[in-house]
């Protein structure tokens, strides 16, 4: 049987609705904003990782705000920052996941979902989504306090799950994540959300490449049952 790791943030879940509220606080800047925060959120957890200096990946999108906020100038009180944070955990999914993941499942895969985010905000922000009951666990870095694309956070998926690399891909929208789990050993779907997203020239590609979940699902039994790849 097939495993299946999603990644969460910006894979099942759309981050845009932070940029909504973010519009409210910043003006035109947001979506400059808001790509400076999620930039600094991951190379907070990339350096973390990389110092052996562990926080939670909420802490690394609290500071990484902060850093946002002195970078654009911009004054906001402890309360703003608090509903920003808080929107983090009631995001919705994309319109693709739900129809996409049952259908995957209706075709016999383990569905996990697999993030650098904490158990217990994971949890929420799944349940809140309406998907959490599809998937057969949620598994979190944090249980090994080290972040993607660390190889040791690959293999304590595949320990979790059960699995082995060669039944097991990662699903995600995060180039450096797909080149993190195939370094590792597993098999990996780039789920390309938008056309303008370069995948990094590592001269490492995925093992298949889907605009978004429903397109997986018509193509998983094809291609990620078969021996070929
Ligand atoms: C994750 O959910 C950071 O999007 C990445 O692990």
């Amino acid at each position: 049987m097939t495993t299946l790791a999603f990644d969460v943030y910006g894979t099942l879940i759309d981050t845009h609705g932070v940029l909504t509220a973010l519009e409210g606080l910043v003006g035109d800047r947001a979506k400059a904003f808001s790509n400076s925060w999620r930039d600094k959120q991951l190379e907070y957890a990339f350096r973390r990782g990389l110092m052996q200096n562990y926080q939670t990946f909420a802490t690394c999108t609290r500071q990484a705000l902060d850093y946002s906020c002195a970078l654009y100038g911009v004054e906001l009180g402890d309360e703003q920052k608090q509903e920003l944070l808080a929107i983090y955990r009631i995001l919705p999914a994309f319109d693709d996941v739900r129809l996409g993941l049952n259908q995957l499942k209706g075709a016999g895969f383990r569905l996990f979902a697999f993030s650098n985010g904490e158990p217990e905000a994971l949890e929420s922000l799944l349940g809140n989504a309406g998907i959490r009951e599809l998937f057969e666990g949620v598994v979190s870095v944090d249980d090994i306090k080290s972040f993607k694309p660390n190889p040791g956070v690959y293999s304590h998926f595949l320990r979790q799950s059960g699995a082995t690399g060669s039944n097991a891909w990662l699903i995600s929208s995060n180039p450096f994540d797909v080149i993190g789990a195939i370094s590792a050993g597993m098999k990996s779907a780039w789920v390309k959300r938008s056309p303008e997203t370069v995948f990094d020239p590592w001269g490492i590609e995925p093992t298949l490449t889907v605009s978004n979940l429903n397109e997986l699902a018509d193509r998983a039994t094809e291609v990620m049952t078969s021996k070929k790849t």
